[in-house]
This record gives C-alpha cells, structure tokens and sequence, in this order.
C-alpha cells in the first residue's frame, strides 16, 4: 500500500491499560492483530491515579517497540502567539473524558477485582457504577458509532449497564467478550480430536461469561481430508462432550486463576482481538462465532440482558444466527445461564438504587 493510498488511522480505547490484560492487549493491537497488518492505530490507555506511574510504563514501552502501525495524530497547543505540535500515537491518561474522546472502538478492562471477604454484590456494586459513568463518557465522547466490547467481570451485566446508561449508543454497539469461551471449546475439542484447532468451527457459548454458560458442541464441525463431519460424530463420546467438556470450559478461567495465582491474560487479550477483528472485518463464509450482545429474545433466551449468542458477522454488522436444533438437555442449560443473567440484572439495578 503506498502512502497516498495509507488508511486513517483507527483509535482504540483499551481501559485497565495498566493491568496485566491490558499489558498483553496493546502491543497486539499495535502489531494489527485486531484490526488488520495495514490498519494504523492511536491507541487511548485509560487507568486510574493510582496506576497512573505503571500506565506511562506502559506508555513507554509502545514507544520503544516502535511499532510501525501506532500512528502519531497531531496536537496543536496554542498559547499567546506560541504553538507547540504533538505527535501523539499513544494517549495515556486517567481522565476518562480524555480517553473515550473520539475513539471507533472501546475495549473495556479496567474494572475493580474482587477481593477477600468481599461478596458477590460488593463487587457488583463497585463495577456498575463504573460501568454506569463510562457508558456517559463514551456517549458524549466517542465517535458515532463507536464498538464496544467489555471484558471486566462481571462481562454481562458490566456491558448492560454501560447499554443501560449511554442510550444513544445503538444497542448493537455494546457487546461483551465471550469469545474467550469460545476460543476455549474450540480448543478442547482439537485436543481430543488431535486436529488443528483452525479445522474446528461452529462450537457456541450461550448466556453467562460465568460457570453457567453453555458451551455447546451440536453443530460444531470439523473439516477432514473427506469433507466437514460433527464434532458429536468424530468425538463418539457423548458422555464426555455432556460432561467433563463443559465443565472444563466453564471452569478454565477458575483453573488458570489457581494455576497462575493471576487471572487469564494472554487468551483474554488474544479473545479481545479475536471479537473485534470478526466484528470489523466479518467472519468466514459458514463459520459463525460467539459473542455477548444484547438480546431480543432469540431461542427463548431472556430479552433485555447480554446473551452470548452464535453471531455472523458482516459490513461491520453482527446477526444472531437462526434456527439452530435445541434439544432438551440444551434447552435447560440455556435457560440455567439466561436465569442467572436475569438474576445479575436485577443485583446490578438494586446496586444503583
Ligand atoms: P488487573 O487487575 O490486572 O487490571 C485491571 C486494571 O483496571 C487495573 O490496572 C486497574 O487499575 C484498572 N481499573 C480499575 N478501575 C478502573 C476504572 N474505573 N477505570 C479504568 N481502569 C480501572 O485485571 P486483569 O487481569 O487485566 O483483568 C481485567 C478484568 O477482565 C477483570 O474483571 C477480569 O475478571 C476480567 N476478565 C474477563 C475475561 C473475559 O473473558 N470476559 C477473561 C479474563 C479476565
Ligand atoms: C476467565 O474466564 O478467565 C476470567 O473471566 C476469570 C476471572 O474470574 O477473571
């Protein structure tokens, strides 16, 4: 591409910059796996006071890698008869203002841990009032139609709430990463199948980024030297696919967490670019991929929560595909996970109150 024909550069927010997600998540970014090797990037790193010294440590090291696609944009400071020019590529800051100014898409980690002898609703109360500040950050701030993706916990209901509280944000606009999961089924299904996991598709995480989700591997396939045959039909162990396979996918984040005393990072930055390269550039012809939006009542699941659902996606668009079989066992652990997200809801509200 010669440098008349260059593309405008894209900016992406990635909040919790300066945590351990964040840290894999931006060099990705810079190299292009998110949104292509030809797309430039400004990238916007929001974080808060207190990690305010660990964010321009950050800062400094996309300096230093010298990542050709970071591109600078220019900022024109005048004061009296002086002007000073920035070349800015990276934007580090821990004004949120700042931050969501202008930015196409919204990677959302920054959130709060949960932490010993807290319970379930403290941690849910502290995210949602993030959430619920950021969504009229993005919303004044952000360019129109802007995408967004929340990856702090809880991912769901984070992600309703930051819908609920930036309603000029078209509803199809805000997500959550479950895309993770996703990444995880196809994985688990390559490693019992000895295949490449790039041979495996179609798997589907329903409802909740929690240990109620759905993995379900009814219409996945595998491609074989004699054409695409079910996941179901080449495993031959049902016992196994209605069992140890989803609980392994529902807990790996709880094992990574026990084996690496720090939560997934790698795979969630690596998910993240996965979510919003598909969303942007489309998915492969027959392939569809999983991803939390917000629901309208599609295979009964509860309308009005984020559900993640099996998605296409295409001229930057997302479509819930239609139709799918859903057999009894299914039909309990969708509606198991779609309770559960009913239930966080009514939490996330009852903490704003
Ligand atoms: P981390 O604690 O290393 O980083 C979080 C960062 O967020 C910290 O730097 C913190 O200072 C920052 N932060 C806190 N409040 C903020 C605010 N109001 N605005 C901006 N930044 C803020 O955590 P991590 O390991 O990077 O994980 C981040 C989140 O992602 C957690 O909630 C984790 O549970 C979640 N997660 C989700 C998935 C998924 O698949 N959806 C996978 C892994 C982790
Ligand atoms: C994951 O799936 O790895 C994370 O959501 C786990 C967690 O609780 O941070």
């Amino acid at each position: 591409r010669s440098p008349s024909m260059a593309k405008e550069p894209v900016r992406v927010l990635v909040t919790g910059a300066a945590g351990q997600i964040g840290y894999a998540l931006v060099p990705m970014i810079a190299r292009g796996v998110m949104l292509g090797a030809d797309q430039p990037v400004i990238l916007h790193m929001l974080d808060i006071p207190p990690a305010e010294e660990a964010l321009n440590g950050v800062k400094m090291e996309l300096v230093d890698a010298a990542f050709p696609l970071l591109k600078g944009c220019i900022f024109i400071i005048m004061w009296f008869k002086f002007q000073m020019v920035l070349l800015r590529c990276v934007v580090a800051t821990t004004d949120v203002v700042e931050a969501c100014t202008g930015v196409n898409i919204a990677v959302m980690v920054g959130g709060f841990p949960r932490k010993e002898g807290m319970e379930r609703k403290d941690v849910m109360s502290k995210n949602v009032s993030i959430y619920k500040s950021q969504a009229s950050a993005l919303e004044q701030h952000a360019a129109p139609n802007c995408k967004v993706v929340v990856v702090a916990n809880p991912a769901n209901t984070n992600a309703l709430i930051l819908k609920e509280f930036a309603p000029s944000i078209p509803a199809k606009n805000i997500t959550c990463l479950t895309r993770l999961d996703h990444n995880r089924a196809l994985g688990q299904i390559s490693e019992k199948l000895n295949v490449q996991v790039s041979d495996v598709k179609n798997v589907i995480i329903w409802g909740n980024h929690s240990s109620t989700q759905y993995p379900d591997v009814n219409h996945a396939t595998v491609k074989t030297p004699s054409g695409e045959k079910p996941v179901r039909e080449l495993v031959k162990d049902d016992a196994w696919l209605n069992g140890e396979f989803i609980t392994t996918v529902q807990q790996r984040g709880a094992a990574i967490i026990k084996a690496r005393k720090l939560s997934s990072a790698l795979s969630a930055a690596s998910a993240a670019c996965d979510h919003i390269r598909d969303w942007v550039l489309g998915t492969p012809e027959g392939t569809w991929v999983s991803m939390g939006v917000y629901s309208d009542g599609s295979y009964n699941a509860p309308a009005g929560v984020i559900y993640s659902f099996p998605v296409t996606c295409g001229n930057g668009e997302w479509t819930i595909v239609q139709g799918l079989a859903i057999d009894e066992f299914s039909r309990k652990k969708l509606d198991l996970t779609g309770a559960e997200l009913t239930e966080e809801k009514e939490l996330a509200y009852s903490c704003l109150s």
